[in-house]
């Protein structure tokens, strides 16, 4: 039985896409870590890790993928059962909201298994501690009847590997993170990497696209391969309607559409950093004040939008608070703390 036949485990949906896009994300997604594109070193600890548990003939230890959304982590999980040629069970944090749901879940493994839990970090504090144990000996010990006559039944698990999936590792309890063999903190892809997923992409999609056109999306797409694929896609919907070749013209038309800007930045990002330029006159903000000023939770703006504004050099994080740096005065052609427009590039 695959996870798609089983209506216990929940299909994770990361964002509430259309089936379309899904659809397209699936098509596009490496099979193997050779054509899993970047994260050199995280590719290559991985390989030596599934190398090693080959040859003993065991079970791989249990890996932790860090990251903000779009940079490969449910495709580095499939690849891991992939490689290993081992089952994949998915399933998710929000998906557990009791010990007996993760119950459910590994009591039903097969020996060998991999079992992804995405947004790990949102499961439920009960669950969590089933986990410690079932992570450490594969094995749980499940509550049978409630208060002065509860008693545990200890339940033996087969052996299985947990591939967790974070946007925010640092909420993880540390106990649950050390149970860890292995932790990939994945990075933002650099252009040159960028346009080498968008190559891939569009041959799978039997586009011709020039260099120039790969090359500006590469450079617009928040260094996310998922924003990268779905900008293509853009490009390609506009090039189709406009009987216009997949080229340079289509891609700027696409991205003005989509009022994605020069360095990338889409509207979330740009409410962010125009809420803490001209209304906290450049920061320091806190975060809170931050997420109900653009009407945004927390925890979307903390592990979605600043750490491409932090790697960008828009945005630094202070104890205080967030601060916007100099460069981002700039490029929203302010004059710091006068607030006043001085630039036409907005
Ligand atoms: N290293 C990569 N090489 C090629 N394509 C990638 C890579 N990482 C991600 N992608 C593409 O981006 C999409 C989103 O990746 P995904 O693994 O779902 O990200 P995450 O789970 O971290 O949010 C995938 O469908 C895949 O096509
Ligand atoms: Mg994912």
């Amino acid at each position: 039985m695959t996870f798609a036949d089983d209506p216990s485990v929940a299909v994770v949906r990361p964002t509430p896409e259309s089936d379309a896009e899904l659809a397209f994300e699936g098509a596009l997604r490496p099979k193997s870590l050779a054509e899993f594109v970047g994260q050199a070193k995280v590719r290559a600890q991985l390989h030596l890790l599934l190398d090693a548990a080959r040859i003993q003939n065991r079970t791989p230890d249990h890996i932790l993928l860090a990251g903000p959304p779009g940079l490969g982590k449910t495709t580095l999980a499939m690849i891991v059962a992939e490689e290993s040629g081992r089952p994949l069970r998915m399933s998710s944090g929000p998906a557990i909201q009791h010990a007996g749901d993760l119950a459910a879940v590994l009591s039903s493994l097969v020996p060998g298994e991999i079992l992804f839990i995405d947004e790990i970090h949102r499961m439920a504090r009960s669950a969590e501690e089933m986990l410690y144990l079932a992570m450490e000996d594969f094995r749980i010990d499940i509550m049978v009847g409630k208060g002065a006559g509860a008693t545990s039944i200890p339940l033996d698990l087969a052996p299985f590997t947990l591939v967790g999936a974070t946007t925010r590792s640092g909420m993880l309890p540390n106990p649950l993170r050390d149970r860890f063999g292995f932790t990939a903190h994945l990075e933002f892809y650099s252009e040159p990497e960028l346009e080498q997923v968008l190559t891939r992409a569009a041959a799978l999609l039997g586009l011709t696209v020039d260099r120039g056109a790969l090359a500006e999306i590469a450079g617009r797409c928040r260094g996310t391969p998922r924003i990268a694929n779905r900008l293509l896609r853009r490009v390609r919907d506009y090039a189709l309607v406009h009987d216009d070749e997949v080229g340079l013209r289509s891609v700027h038309a696409a991205l003005e559409l989509y009022d994605v800007d020069q360095l990338g930045l889409d509207r979330l990002d740009r409410a962010v950093m125009d809420i803490i330029l001209t209304r906290f006159d450049g920061g320091p903000v806190g975060l809170n004040t931050l997420a109900v000023s653009v009407g945004e939770e927390a925890e979307t703006i903390e592990s979605v939008v600043e750490p491409f504004l932090v790697r960008i050099g828009l945005l630094t994080r202070t104890p205080r608070g967030r601060v916007a740096t100099r460069l981002a005065w700039k490029h929203f052609g302010l004059s710091e703390s006068s607030g006043i427009l001085f630039g036409d590039d907005l």
